[in-house]
């Protein structure tokens, strides 16, 4: 699937990874641990484009003017729960990073999120928001939580998750076709239940044991 908006990360240890957490046999802890490091690796590429500038700064040798991150600092969204998984590795990545979580769940009869939570960090106006949910089934859960963020002020912002449904990619890039979208792989489609195919199963539950 193509669409200007998505970007599609088709590292191969990413895929590698996505493969083992789809397994059925891939226990919890396993699951848990896999989706730490595909999230750092997602980091790596949703944030290519962080601002950088120039400061002195002085080696044993020199001085010299180095690139270091410039702005206020980057704010990763979580969507509860299951964004918690993805959340970990980011800010493994970038320690300095600010954290925001947004609890919505997908009501199992209408498919709408419920939101039962929300904490954000300030100056969201002036910061690169990027939020995280390993799963874009029908997106009103993704859709919901983006626009709750704009609300707060943020202009600058993209979201990232593990597996899309190509009805989750069309909806949200429909209704929100200013934030780009990550994702490692397009499912072939949604079953009657809201569920990507073949998906890799309820990811919350598959991160927490839950069931
Ligand atoms: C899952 C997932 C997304 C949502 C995707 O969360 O983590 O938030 O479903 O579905 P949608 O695109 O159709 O909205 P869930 O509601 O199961 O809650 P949880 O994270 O608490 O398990
Ligand atoms: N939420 C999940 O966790 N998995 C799906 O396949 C769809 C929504």
């Amino acid at each position: 699937m193509t669409h200007s908006n998505l970007t599609i990360i088709d590292h191969p240890l990413v895929q590698h990874k996505l493969s083992l957490l789809r397994r059925k046999t891939t226990p919890t802890a396993h699951f848990r641990q896999l989706l730490r490091e595909v999230s750092l690796l997602m980091a790596y590429e949703v944030t290519r484009d962080l601002e950088i500038e120039l400061r002195e700064i002085e080696t044993p040798l020199e001085k010299m003017q180095s690139p270091m991150l410039s702005g206020k600092k980057v704010c990763f969204v979580s969507i509860l729960r299951a964004g918690n998984g993805l959340l970990e590795g980011m800010l493994d990545l970038v320690p300095s990073a600010r954290a925001g979580h947004i609890g919505l769940y997908r009501d199992p009869e209408t498919l709408q999120p419920v939101e039962y939570y929300k904490k954000l960090p300030g100056g969201l106006d002036q910061r690169l928001v990027i939020a995280v949910d390993p799963m874009l089934a029908t997106a009103n859960s993704a859709i919901a939580a983006i626009a709750r963020i704009k609300e707060l002020g943020a202009k600058r912002i993209k979201f990232i998750c593990l597996l899309a449904a190509p009805e989750g990619v069309e909806a949200f890039t429909t209704a929100h076709p200013d934030v780009p979208l990550y994702t490692v792989a397009v499912d072939r489609q949604l079953n009657d239940h809201g569920y990507i195919l073949p998906g890799l199963g309820d990811a919350g539950d598959r991160i927490y044991g839950t069931k």
